[in-house]
């Protein structure tokens, strides 16, 4: 809901409030942004804003906040401040929240917008002039060539989204003579459902003059007070997305990415609490972009005591010639305030994400679980290999087979062959179409891997198409994985990818893609004319462009993101694909650290999580079976191992962990993540539905301390007043897991990784402990069941819980009155 009465400008989601006005009748004064300050429309009853009312308010009331309460929060200018440059009257812009702010006029804080006009000039002089306000989304939102928010399904207790349109005009005096100007837009839309504001900005060129954009924010938020952390997601290859936080001191704080892609060193999602604000408490912002190239936040905590955010494209290499009647839109910011700290944050932009941004024919479906072959045989494989991995995949339930990198060209590694999407039918043993058919008859459905953005030099298409390849002539090129970028800015270079993804995906039934992208940008550079300040831009319009004509041609098909792992995880990838490969990292210690940084801003739905090797590919570490199930549970489940070398016991474990996830799958895919504890080693998470009936919790061991309290097991969001049922998950303890300790209760001696070790192994491993609670939810949330004793050497008692180092359980919470 927004309103607009008397120049007060009232955006308001369900426990938010954003206030603005103007204090001069030029620039925009952001009066609040936070907690809901108004409680005039609400309903007595239900608390809840009925349709009519709805609108009639939107007309005629000032819902918000009546002239005495603008008065009230407006900043104050008694005096003037000592050598400030001073605006109208004492206000000096330098010391004032505001939404836009102009280069030139004594606001010395970062700015969001460098025009640089004909002669060099960068001041300008953008002067509110006017506004507009209408139901729905952002009108101009289909020129933009990004893509946006949806506008979601309305629900009964909130209406349609709200835009608000703020606009701006610079006159070029002394330029034309003429009445022409440059007109800037600041486009708020409001999601109550969500309590998300989106905000973008909208550049129009109506003089007979280019304009150069050299940096051009898509948001700016200016908040009171200095006493911040800034927590950013950050990493790279294989450790993607792990929490850091910076506790803010004056001075400018920056992150992004100049990779030309979201990139795995710093992802857009960045949050800003309260000092003392913790996972449930607290005052938190938290803002992301709807792109997926070149992003960069920044926040300033000025002298004066406050705080200044920007989110945008990333100005390195940016130089954008704006010509006469043209516009720039920038990408879709987005910006989400809660009183209940990270995991209030966190759950809003879930929501968001879920309801606003993955395509609407995936907003409810489940995903299955797959097999994907890559870890199981990398580039080695042929017919009866994948055959008899889809076997194996099928009879342990598994859904959907993926065949990963290596089917294509002449690639059996990774030198060659990108962009020649044509079957490799000797490796395959026939077509395509008959591979698939063989394993669809198996029961599975069948997804293929691609990595359309790139080429490689040995590859029929660099032979006929070298400028199609991103580099620079007469430089020395540098390579990421023997491979080049596609230059998507050149239509004839999207028109090949659309027509021969196409192509492939008509030729068999292929109901899931993996669209990888493997290497970032180095070159920002054309063969084909694009100018080199535009090109990382227009390469991502061009990549939308792309996944647009191919998701709208194939919507039954599931799309999953990819980029070497998760180095592209963004909201812009999201919302063509719903699912994204997290992390190349299947380890399940890394993974915690992965997942859990990554659940700040984005659901579990949205994170494909593998079950792989032990030990693991990417770091030789050992962790039980179950273990890798138990966090890969916390996202979108796959296996990605060799099945048909797994032992009789392996079998029989991954077939109950693929039970178990389908029958809870509807709650792990779409229930509400928290994050409840994580001290001492020790971290729980959490997916409840929205009721809190029902919920899935996970309790992961980092470290096994010796002889410490045992664990206790917290829940978050229940019923205080229910009764419930906590039972753990059935488990298998290898007997490998006890070394030569088994020699205490074994009639033969049996070597430490030995021959009978191994063979006993393979049909036998002892079960886990069993334990089952009926709890009040209040007990279950404020005291926490106090768990079995853990393993401590002094032998295995009924009940013993055995957890080593990196171990997990998955307990199930059921509410039965
Ligand atoms: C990337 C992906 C992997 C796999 C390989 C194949 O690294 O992240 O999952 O698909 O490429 O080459």
């Amino acid at each position: 809901m927004i309103t607009v009465k008397d120049h007060i400008y009232t955006m308001t989601t369900r426990d938010t409030s954003y206030v603005l006005s103007t204090p001069d009748g030029k620039n925009i004064e952001n009066l609040h942004y936070g907690k809901r300050i108004n409680r005039a429309p609400l309903t007595a009853d239900t608390g809840k804003i009925a349709g009519a009312e709805r609108a009639e308010l939107t007309d005629t009331a000032d819902i918000m906040t009546d002239g005495k309460t603008v008065q009230a929060l407006k900043e104050k200018y008694n005096n003037p401040y000592g050598n400030a440059i001073q605006s109208t009257g004492n206000m000096t812009l330098d010391n004032i929240c505001l939404e836009f702010s102009n280069a030139g006029t004594g606001d010395y804080r970062i700015l969001p917008l460098i025009l640089r006009r004909e002669d060099g000039c960068i001041s300008t002089r953008f002067y509110f002039a006017d506004s507009v306000l209408y139901e729905g989304l952002y009108k101009d939102r289909d020129r933009t060539g990004m893509p946006y928010a949806r506008e979601g399904e309305p629900s009964s207790d909130t209406g349609r989204p709200y835009t608000l349109e703020m606009i701006y005009r610079n006159k070029a005096e002394g330029e034309s003579g003429d009445d022409k100007a440059l007109e800037l837009r600041l486009i708020y839309t409001a999601f109550e459902d969500c309590d998300v504001i989106t905000r973008r900005t909208v550049l129009i060129n109506d003089t007979s003059v280019t304009y150069v954009i050299e940096d051009i924010a898509s948001m700016m938020l200016d908040l009171h007070g200095t006493d911040y952390v800034l927590k950013t997601f950050d990493g790279m290859w294989t450790r993607e997305r792990h929490a850091h936080d910076k506790v803010l001191e004056s001075g400018i704080y920056e992150t992004g990415s100049v990779h030309g892609i979201s990139s795995n060193v710093h992802n857009p999602f960045i949050m800003l609490s309260d000092i003392d604000a913790t996972e449930d408490h607290g005052d938190c912002y938290a803002f992301n972009l709807i792109y997926s190239g070149n992003h960069r936040e920044r926040v300033e905590v000025s002298e004066y005591g406050k705080v200044r955010i920007l989110t945008g494209i990333n100005p390195q290499g940016f130089e954008y010639r704006l010509k006469p009647g043209e516009t720039f839109y920038t990408p879709e910011a987005v910006m989400t305030y809660s009183d209940k700290g990270f995991n209030g944050a966190s759950q809003n932009m879930h929501r968001f994400v879920t309801g606003h941004i993955i395509p609407d024919n995936f907003r409810r479906s489940l995903r299955p679980v797959l097999i994907n072959n890559w870890e199981a045989t990398y580039f080695d494989f042929n017919r009866r290999k994948l055959l008899n991995l889809a076997k194996d995949a099928a009879r342990l339930g598994i859904e959907l087979f993926v065949l990963d990198d290596g089917w294509f060209g002449i690639r059996n590694d990774d030198t060659t062959s990108l962009g020649d999407w044509s079957v490799n039918e000797k490796k395959l043993g026939g077509s395509l179409k008959s591979l698939v058919d063989e394993i669809k008859a198996l029961g599975l459905k069948f997804g293929i891997w691609v990595e359309p953005e790139m080429i490689s030099k040995k590859s029929k298409l660099y032979e006929a198409h070298p400028d199609w390849a991103v580099s620079v002539p007469g430089m020395e090129d540098y390579l990421g994985r023997n491979q080049y970028n596609l230059d998507y800015t050149l239509p004839e270079v999207r028109d090949y990818i659309v027509g021969i993804l196409s192509k492939l995906l008509k030729s068999a039934d292929i109901s899931y893609v993996k669209w990888d992208m493997n290497r970032p940008f180095t070159d920002l550079y054309s063969k084909g004319g694009t100018y080199p300040g535009e090109f990382a831009h227009r390469y991502v319009l061009g990549l939308y462009d792309v996944m647009k004509r191919l998701t709208d041609a194939f919507p039954h098909v599931l799309f999953e993101g990819c980029s070497a792992g998760g180095s592209r995880f963004d909201l812009g990838i999201l919302s063509f694909m719903p699912q994204i490969w997290t992390s190349d990292d299947t380890d399940a210690n890394e993974r915690m650290m992965i997942q859990g940084g990554t659940s700040y801003g984005y659901p579990p739905s949205t994170m494909g999580a593998h079950v792989s090797a032990s030990p693991n590919h990417q770091t030789l570490r050992e962790t039980t079976l179950e273990t890798r199930f138990d966090v890969a549970s916390m996202g979108v489940l796959g296996y990605e191992l060799d099945l048909t070398r797994l032992s009789h016991m392996e079998r029989k474990i991954i077939s109950e962990q693929v039970k178990f996830y389908k029958a809870h799958r509807e709650l792990l895919q779409t229930g509400v993540f928290t994050r409840v504890y994580d001290r001492h080693d020790r971290v729980i998470w959490q997916i409840a539905d929205d009721e809190g009936d029902h919920a899935v919790a996970l309790l992961y061991r980092r470290s096994s301390e010796p002889n410490k309290s045992d664990d206790i097991l917290f829940a978050k969001g229940l019923k205080e007043d229910a009764l419930y049922k906590v039972r753990v998950k059935e488990s298998k303890i290898p007997v490998k897991t006890f070394g030569n300790l088994i020699n205490m209760v074994s009639p033969v001696h049996i070597k430490e990784e030995g021959v009978m070790q191994a063979m006993i192994g393979k049909a036998y491993a002892m079960d886990g402990e069993v334990e089952e609670y009926t709890v009040s939810g209040a007990a279950l949330m404020y005291a926490g069941i106090r768990l079995n004793s853990r393993f401590i050497g002094t032998g295995l008692g009924e009940g013993t819980r055995v957890m080593g180092d990196h171990s997990a359980r998955l307990y199930t919470i059921d509410k039965i009155g």
